[in-house]
């Protein structure tokens, strides 16, 4: 979408009660022609938006959804944290390139630990490895959090899997027990993906150094969606029996996600290590590793080191890998 288009985040709005609406009435409502605003139905159907034509009466969304709030996050947040912890300055965008490229540039600017941004809408959502990250407005989470270490860049291996504790952590509270870790850093519910982690870095080899931990999370995923992703994928709304408002989760994942990286600036990933592996789907499973250079590695997982690395152990001994894909390898 060109950015000289008028915002989706209010027609979007328009929908999230689960109302039927005309493109009449939404066209007087916003001031717009009933073209543009059937344009902006099919943009957001585009993004996955999940909006049923009703005959002779307009459209509506499959089922209701709460639209993201500054107000209600702030106000979620200051009840979710307990005292003493860090603060939490946290920006509700209705549309944004990318929330993780937002906070690199707040960084950029001096933004401090804590500073966080939560994304209506992705324009270039990005996801591990180049990857385009799709989430679908009003039924995913995406969301971002910078933080400052005193400590070198190579202290930051691991951080990616310690989000992942937060993350499920968090899931877990809200009754999805059966959310679990993919190493590296997928959150993954019977090897379907429920939620992916992107951490970019900045820093000298001496130190100090910054991460920005960007989340994206599926909420509950149209089928249509689900359809186009190339790979299996699962979401909160089918595990979780009652779930949340949007609001009420992004505060939740937020404040757990600061609670983890003030223990990992204190301890690294080794805080967190034996928490990591047990909550990892693959922990004891014979696997195949897809490594770079399409090598191929069969053994089984015994667990993660210190420093992130996933420990296989294989006929030729004990091997870490520090980047690749996990697969279960049949019986
Ligand atoms: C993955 O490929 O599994 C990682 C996906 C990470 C997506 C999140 S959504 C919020 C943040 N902003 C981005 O552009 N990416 C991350």
């Amino acid at each position: 979408m060109s950015a000289s288009l008028p915002s989706l985040v209010p027609l979007l709005r328009e929908f999230s009660g689960g109302a039927t609406r005309s493109a009449a009435s939404l066209a007087r409502d916003a001031g717009r022609s009933p073209l543009e605003v059937r344009r902006g139905v099919a943009s957001l159907r585009e993004l996955g938006v999940d909006l049923h034509a009703v005959r002779g009466k307009g459209y509506r969304a499959a089922s209701p959804f709460e639209m993201l709030d500054q107000r209600t996050i702030c106000a979620a947040l200051a009840k979710a944290r307990k005292p003493g912890e860090a603060a939490i300055d946290v920006s509700v965008l209705d549309e944004v390139d990318s929330t993780n490229a937002y906070l690199l540039r707040e960084a950029a600017a001096g933004a401090p630990s804590g500073r966080a941004a939560v994304a209506e809408i992705q324009t270039a959502g990005r996801g591990r490895r180049g990857r385009t990250w799709y989430s679908v407005p009003g039924a995913s989470l995406a969301f971002s959090m910078l933080w400052r270490f005193p400590q070198r860049l190579d202290f930051l291996a691991g951080l990616s899997l310690a989000a992942g504790v937060a993350v499920v952590r968090v899931l877990h509270r809200i009754g999805a027990r059966e959310a679990r870790l993919k190493w590296p850093n997928d959150i993954v519910h019977r090897h379907h993906k429920l939620a992916g982690i992107l951490v970019e870095t900045q820093g000298g080899q001496g130190g100090p150094s910054i991460a920005v931990v960007g989340v994206g999370i599926n909420l509950r995923l149209p089928r249509a969606v689900r359809d186009l992703i190339d790979q299996a994928v699962a979401d909160v709304a089918s595990l979780a029996p009652a779930l949340p408002g949007r609001n009420h989760l992004a505060a939740m994942f937020l404040a757990e996600l600061a609670r983890v990286l003030e223990q990992f600036a204190a301890g690294g990933f080794n805080a967190l290590r034996e928490e990591w592996a047990a909550l990892h789907a693959y922990q004891g499973q014979a696997v195949r590793v897809h490594c770079a250079g399409n090598e191929n590695v069969m053994g089984r997982v015994t667990g993660v080191a210190g420093d992130g690395a996933l420990l296989v152990a294989t006929e030729a001994g004990e091997r870490r890998f520090y980047s690749g894909e996990i697969s279960l390898r049949a019986a």
